[in-house]
């Protein structure tokens, strides 16, 4: 592609990218970062908004397309109207009610239900073949929902999962050990909430098991004690943000736009999204993350990731959660 002097070209144009069509689903705080961070990361070649409200997704794009001179090149479109999403290749639903300061995701289960039931169907109507990643919370009841109310395949419907949260986990990880969090190889496994749990013992540090790591310079080495306080920070993140800054937005919308790269250049990249089980470690008929291959076609196959005894009792406890939940809405 040319490049003028005063462009800040990010990445190349990737074949792909002149006809992917990524279409986000609600306009808010999650949303319309979500767009930005897909469009600064050149995921797709068109980015299209679609919010019932009409001035707020307008404006989104209006000042999302004020910035295209700087990001890779691109299309913004959005609309109140629902075939602003048609032939969507990728469809990120994150609308919803926003978790208030002290309420669990599991609060918002209700409306978020009734949302999807509304709005699903149409978007399954103008975007049959797209790949559909449920972000909106309790996002692991949402997906298994969504499932039920769409029809599609459950390897065409998934949810964001714990991606987020094992980038949390690798954050803190990083940060106790003085390494590149890119170096650390970590996973949050289960629900997208209360119940999820770290997978220590499959964890490693650069090409050393994070159980064996004995410390690096002024880093000590991570004890029980101190995987047991990352593993609160983990769960509590979304609480303490949500307190300062009444929503999250950032990591959230990156960790979707990972997905959204993952789906539209077919990388078969391994990424612990929520999915309907079926007999992973005999539990089934649930939505929950493990690591996952997630590529063009949407999620392929579950890694039988080697758990401990306490692990694999922790991923049941949170399977038994969420199902809970589900039969509680009549899912
Ligand atoms: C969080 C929201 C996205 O964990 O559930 O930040």
């Amino acid at each position: 592609e040319s490049r003028d002097s005063d462009d800040e070209q990010l990445t190349p144009s990737a074949p792909h990218r002149r006809r992917s069509k990524l279409a986000i689903v609600g306009a808010g705080a999650v949303g319309s970062t979500m767009a930005y961070a897909a469009l600064m990361r050149g995921a797709a070649r068109t980015v299209a908004l679609y919010d019932i409200n009409s001035a707020k997704v307008n404006a989104e794009v209006l000042d999302l397309g004020h910035g295209i001179q700087f990001m890779p090149m691109a299309e913004v479109v959005g609309s109140d109207d629902i075939s602003v999403c048609a032939d969507a290749d990728v469809v990120m639903f994150t609308a919803g009610a926003k978790q208030k300061p002290g309420q669990t995701r599991m609060d918002l289960a209700e409306a978020t239900i009734s949302l999807v039931r509304k709005v699903l169907p149409s978007l399954v109507e103008v975007a049959p073949d797209a790949v559909y990643v449920m972000v909106t919370n309790p996002v692991d009841i949402v997906t298994y929902a969504a499932l039920k109310l769409s029809g599609l395949p459950p390897t065409q419907l998934f949810g964001s999962g714990t991606v987020l949260d094992s980038s949390r986990l690798r954050y803190l990880i990083a940060q106790r050990t003085g390494v590149a969090v890119q170096n650390v190889h970590a996973y949050i496994a289960g629900e997208h909430g209360d119940s999820e749990l770290p997978l220590w013992s499959s964890a490693s540090i650069g090409a050393v098991p994070l159980l064996e790591w004995n410390g690096l310079g002024e880093h000590g080495p991570l004890t029980a004690q101190v995987r047991d306080e990352i593993a609160r920070e983990v769960v509590e993140s979304a609480y303490r943000i949500i307190e300062g800054k009444g929503a999250t937005n950032y990591a959230v919308a990156l960790a979707g736009s990972r997905i959204i790269e993952a789906i539209l250049n077919d990388e078969r990249r391994i990424l612990p999204v929520s999915s309907l089980l079926d007999d992973f470690y005999g539990i089934s008929d649930v939505c929950l993350s493990v690591p996952t291959i997630v590529g063009a076609q949407g999620v392929s196959d579950r890694l039988a990731v080697p758990m401990s005894v306490d692990e694999l009792a922790g991923l049941r406890r949170s399977a038994d959660a969420l199902r809970a939940v589900a039969q509680r809405f009549g899912l």
